[in-house]
């Protein structure tokens, strides 16, 4: 492997130099208006997947976002590695919060900044690189399928039918993402858990109309005290969801487990620092990292209604609106917890007031092994580069398409990330640091290595 990682060292700047290009197109998928610009991404992937040397590059166009496709096969007997990521990003808004544009990438202090540079085109384009240089160097020592989607965002609705339709060319014995995060750059950590997910919207309808609030004000409901009112009776006062059933098939951590799960560092005074709190928050008897990984959450993403312009207008208005999501844990069914959602919440709104529930994209929640060969590679790449053994953690965001991967395609996947939590995926101000970058591209090879060499024993 000194080969490839010479030739990876030595190519340091090219590999920056594309990923600012890379950077550059603004692939948001929830935005119709980016459509061309999301093809254009696509086609971005596929000739940098042609030039570093692998076969079959395809953009497999979908009724969404184009998936590309692209493999080297270098002994029928060797292992395959599938590497999942998506190049879609996040919307860039609000627009006026962000330092530089989000577009125009800028490395500042070791970082670069842009929407998708961590989360997923910075993470996709160290493999693309790794591959390169092992394939340049004749040193490819597993198969490797690269299944790049664009619409990961948005909730993956075209990439389970893809899978599919296409199992027999995805096949392979190991999926390897990276999309997740490690502990920080001195404490390497593999992601063994995702949550699930369940998002809905709902709709408040009051009045048939916007009323005086002068005039009607007092007599007729409005829909925003409403809705505000049915939100807030969500928690309770230990902030546990208050929906009946919602519970019931959580997942008991064992006490082992959690003890465990707690040894792994994390400063409270650092964590409220970073994010300008005083005080945290969450359900009674759980630790913050318990709370973000082993627990289920309910949070409305955005609400609104009524007037939000300048100064001040006299309006009981007709309607209010939120968008909630639940993060799920194992053994909980998106299906099923939407369906007590929008039965609860149908309960709870009083006769004044009628009210819609529209479910969204939803996902499964996922634990990963790590007594396989899967994850001893993954653990053994990193504490070479890391010069320090990865700490197996359960992360709190979701990538709903894994829990199918095992389901469509019948194998694992290994989360071997390399952001970090202050990254900003999703926030103004994405960067991805170049350590990190620089670091996935050095350890992926060492994934290739090792698991090659233990699922040869
Ligand atoms: N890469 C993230 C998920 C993630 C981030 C996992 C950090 C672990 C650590 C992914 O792109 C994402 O944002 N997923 C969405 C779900 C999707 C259905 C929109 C999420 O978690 O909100
Ligand atoms: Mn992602
Ligand atoms: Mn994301």
């Amino acid at each position: 492997m000194q080969k490839v990682q010479n030739y990876l060292a030595a190519n340091k700047k090219r590999q920056l130099d594309e990923l600012i290009e890379f950077l550059k197109i603004p692939s948001v998928s929830a935005d119709p208006k980016y459509k061309k610009d999301v093809e254009k991404t696509a086609k971005f992937v596929a000739q940098k997947l042609k030039d570093a040397g692998a076969d079959k590059v395809k953009v497999y166009p979908t009724k969404g976002h184009s998936i590309v496709y692209g493999e080297k096969i270098v002994d029928k007997k060797a292992p395959t590695i599938l590497v999942y990521g998506h190049y879609d990003v996040q919307p860039a808004d609000p627009l006026e919060l962000w330092t530089s544009p989000p577009f125009e990438p800028v490395i500042k202090k070791k970082r670069i900044y842009a929407r998708g540079a961590c989360d997923d085109k910075g993470q996709v384009y160290m493999h693309i690189k790794a591959f390169e240089g092992m394939l340049s160097q004749g040193e490819l020592p597993c198969n490797v399928k690269f299944m790049i989607e664009g619409e990961e965002e948005v909730g993956s609705v075209h990439l389970s039918a893809f899978c599919k339709k296409y199992k027999k060319m995805l096949a392979n014995d190991v999926i390897l993402i990276s999309d997740t995060s490690i502990i920080d750059n001195k404490t390497p950590s593999i992601t063994t858990g995702l949550r699930g997910l369940s998002y809905v919207e709902v709709e408040v309808t009051g009045p048939n109309r916007d009323l005086h609030s002068g005039v009607y004000g007092g007599a007729v409901a409005n829909p925003i005290n409403v809705l505000s009112k049915m939100i807030a009776s969500l928690q309770d006062k230990n902030n546990r969801i208050t929906i009946p059933g919602f519970y019931k098939d959580v997942e008991t951590v064992k006490k082992a487990e959690r003890k465990q799960m707690n040894k792994a560092p994390f400063s409270l005074a650092k964590y409220k620092r970073g994010l300008k709190i005083k005080d945290i928050h969450g359900e009674t008897g759980y630790t913050t990292l318990e709370r973000t990984s082993i627990r289920p959450t309910l949070d409305v993403n955005g609400i609104w209604g009524g007037y939000i312009g300048e100064g001040a207008k006299t309006v009981l208005p007709s309607k209010a609106y939120a968008k909630i999501s639940m993060r799920l844990v194992p053994n909980q069914h998106p299906d099923k917890i939407t369906k007590l959602f929008e039965k609860h919440f149908k309960k709870i709104a009083p006769k004044s007031v009628t009210v819609k529930v529209t479910p969204h994209h939803g996902g499964f929640p996922v634990v990963t092994p790590t007594d396989s060969v899967e994850y001893k590679a993954a653990a053994m790449a990193m504490k070479k580069t890391f010069k320090k053994e990865p700490i197996p953690q359960r992360s709190g965001g979701s990538i709903p398409i894994v829990a199918l991967f095992e389901k469509v395609l019948g194998s694992k996947s290994v989360l071997m990330g390399f952001g970090l939590d202050e990254d900003n995926i999703h926030s103004p101000d994405e960067s991805y640091g170049l350590f990190n970058f620089y670091k996935g591209i050095e350890t992926i090879p060492y994934y290739f290595k090792y698991y090659a060499e233990l699922k040869s024993k």
